[in-house]
């Protein structure tokens, strides 16, 4: 095995294998692993799971079971060797791509859906070489995932992303109630816009004036949310 990383999320170290066929943790990923409570016996499934590290800290927490899913086989891989690196590899479930955004079995439902979607506001030119493009406003996968969590949330069972500004936060959140779900923000935090943003773009979308950013002595900020939507009890 090449190099290996460790993050400390709460009072986990979570060692990760690095590749280059699967993204690092961002501070997006830091933001909702942090915010992912003791979960003793619960059942788990996290959509996009990219290097595993969020289905890890869930089984670290206490997760009885945690099925996760990925596009791209090779986060699926990359999930599985580090799940093994943290000894946590027996309750690491992959599945496979289905119809639903959410592929779990028919009837199935689970305590808590985790999701930290790819979320760049890209023009349609990029789609092809983008493996972040997730339409041109950036919400296809918040989208997909936000409509199809109800048919998989046992009773009271929670759906947790993290969300930013420039995907029009104030929309999530509208979506999550228009589906039924109780949001509520747990935790945010402003950063600098990465140079992976494209600012024109974002102008076009309506910019700082529609709250996409925000500007501060010149520099561009987006805020992230981590996000807690409560599924009702009955
Ligand atoms: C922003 S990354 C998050 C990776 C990891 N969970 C983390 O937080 O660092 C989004 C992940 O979603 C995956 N993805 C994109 N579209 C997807 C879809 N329709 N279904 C499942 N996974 C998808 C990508 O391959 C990528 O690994």
């Amino acid at each position: 095995m090449g190099e290996t990383r460790t993050h400390r999320i709460g009072v986990h170290p979570v060692i990760l294998a690095e590749r280059a066929t699967v993204g690092p943790p961002t501070p997006y990923t830091l933001l909702l692993a942090e915010n992912i409570a003791p979960i003793p016996g619960a059942t788990v499934i996290e959509i996009g799971t990219g290097s595993g590290i969020l289905a890890i800290v869930a089984a670290l927490q206490g997760a009885a079971r945690v099925q996760i899913v990925d596009t791209n086989p090779a986060a699926i891989e990359a999930a599985v060797v580090n799940a093994n690196l943290n000894g946590v590899a027996d309750r690491i479930v992959p599945l496979s791509i289905g119809e639903s955004i959410i592929p779990l079995p028919a009837g199935e439902r689970v305590d808590l859906a985790i999701s930290n979607p790819a979320q760049l506001p890209l023009p349609k030119t990029a789609e092809a070489h983008n493996p972040y493009y997730a339409g041109p406003d950036g919400r296809r996968m918040i989208d997909a995932v936000i409509a199809a969590a109800p048919r998989y949330l046992a009773p009271g069972g929670r759906l947790l992303m993290v969300l930013n500004s420039v995907t029009d936060f104030p929309a999530s959140l509208e979506r999550m109630r228009s589906v039924g779900l109780e949001p509520r923000v747990l935790e945010e935090r402003s950063l600098e816009l990465r140079p992976l943003f494209d600012r024109v773009w974002l102008d076009q979308l309506g910019g700082a004036a529609r709250g996409l950013y925000s500007l501060r002595d010149g520099t561009a900020y987006e805020t992230i949310y981590a996000v807690e939507a409560r599924a009702s009890k009955a």
